[in-house]
């Protein structure tokens, strides 16, 4: 078989691996504590499930949806956008496209505007995706390094001028995966003249936006001045309702941009399925009191982890948002040669930040959608953790 190019040059996906080693622990009877993939334990609220039991049931709903939606969905994303952000400007019929997940729209974005041998300027550490589909569309990552001494924010001063002229793409996410970092008005502000300078668009991931805690509130990039001249961001459903397994999520912002992936969409799949199109909108329009009650569930398992992190001695700080912790490694590891030690040691599992890129070595990432009792054990092993030489390998 002659396979392309492209698929020998794609790693495997790196919770794909994770699963596995997973899966082969559990199957030696070994109980496997993961703090691994960030994907939430609690169920997705009753109503919403009402929702798609009776939306199957109509006929109406058993044919090809449209690609871009119900209008009634597109309106409901565009009402949810302003009553939680104050962005009112957005028009439902150009500037709003659901997804099937963001992870659908962040990979196929690409295609949108990147041909072979044109830059993107993707984050790393980051969300895989970003690079991946800029691989896909056969482009080249300029890595824009994350460091904790700039607040895990990009340098944009440090995108040499010849780069910064080339580069067709600008991705961004905040609160971010995996270092639960934030960013300020002003961070967007930069990233958006930035953007208009060197004609570059700039593709927001807020996927996390309402995983926060002690009363943060997180922005959407379309509050800002000017964003809608330049960006595109992304969103889902996933973390917001516990709906990672019905795959619902959307992308607003300039209309150009929208229409554009629109486009690619369209000549791809065929939409959502109109069932899980009304679960969106029940979840939109209803009461939002689930993502507080999560909150609250995440905040006091971060606390717990956090506290128990840094009691064996590692180096973690507590995050304002998203649902991970990205803790060092102590001296004499790498991310991949702790992350083995944990397992072995303590049937944990977590993620090493290698692959989250280059510059994720040197840590590791828990994600804190780990049952609750789950993570009561998880911490017990951890304490009782009898020669972890965490300051040696
Ligand atoms: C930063 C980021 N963006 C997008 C996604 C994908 O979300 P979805 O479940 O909507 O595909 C994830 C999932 O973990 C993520 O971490």
């Amino acid at each position: 078989m002659k396979f392309s190019r492209r698929l020998d040059l794609l790693k495997p996906y790196v919770f794909v691996e994770i699963a596995r080693i997973i899966a082969r622990k559990r199957s030696e009877g070994i109980e496997v504590v993961s703090f691994g993939v960030g994907d939430p334990d609690m169920p997705t609220p009753n109503v919403v499930i009402d929702r798609l039991v009776n939306s199957a049931r109509d006929p109406v709903n058993h044919r090809y949806p449209e690609t871009d939606g119900l209008p009634r969905l597109r309106e409901a994303i565009a009402s949810w956008y302003n009553s939680r952000f104050g962005v009112s400007h957005l028009d439902p019929t150009s500037e709003v496209l659901p997804l099937i997940g963001a992870k659908e729209g962040v990979g196929h974005v690409a295609f949108c505007f990147l041909d072979a041998g044109d830059i993107a300027l993707v984050p790393d550490p980051a969300y895989p995706v970003y690079g991946v589909g800029t691989m896909f569309a056969g482009a080249d990552v300029y890595t824009m390094p994350l460091y904790e001494s700039n607040g895990w924010l990009p340098v944009l001063e440090d995108i040499p001028v010849d780069i910064a002229k080339k580069s067709k793409v600008m991705w961004l996410n905040y609160p971010n995966n995996p270092t639960g970092a934030v960013a300020d008005k002003g961070f967007y502000q930069k990233a958006i003249q930035f953007a208009k300078e060197y004609e570059i668009a700039l593709l927001h991931d807020a996927a996390y936006s309402e995983n926060v805690y002690e009363g943060y509130k997180a922005l959407s990039i379309m509050e800002l001045d000017g964003a809608k001249d330049v960006s595109m961001e992304f969103h889902s459903l996933s973390k917001l309702f516990n709906m990672t397994g019905w795959r619902f999520g959307m992308a607003v912002g300039n209309s150009e941009m929208v229409q554009g992936l629109f486009k690619i969409k369209s000549n791809l799949d065929s939409g959502i399925p109109q069932a899980i199109q009304e679960m969106a909108i029940e979840a939109l329009s209803g009461s939002q009191i689930y993502i507080d009650q999560n909150n609250s569930v995440y905040q006091s398992r971060r606390d717990k982890l956090v506290r128990a992190l840094n009691d064996i001695g590692l180096k973690v700080t507590s995050p304002q948002a998203a649902l991970y912790l990205w803790a060092q490694v102590p001296d004499g590891y790498t991310s991949e040669s702790f992350t083995a030690r944990l397992l072995d040691d303590l049937a944990i599992a977590v993620t090493p930040g290698s692959s989250f890129g280059e510059c994720g070595e040197g840590y590791i990432r828990l994600s804190l959608t780990t049952p609750d009792n789950m993570i009561d054990k998880g911490v017990e092993r951890l304490l009782s953790w009898k020669n972890p030489s965490v300051s040696g390998g």
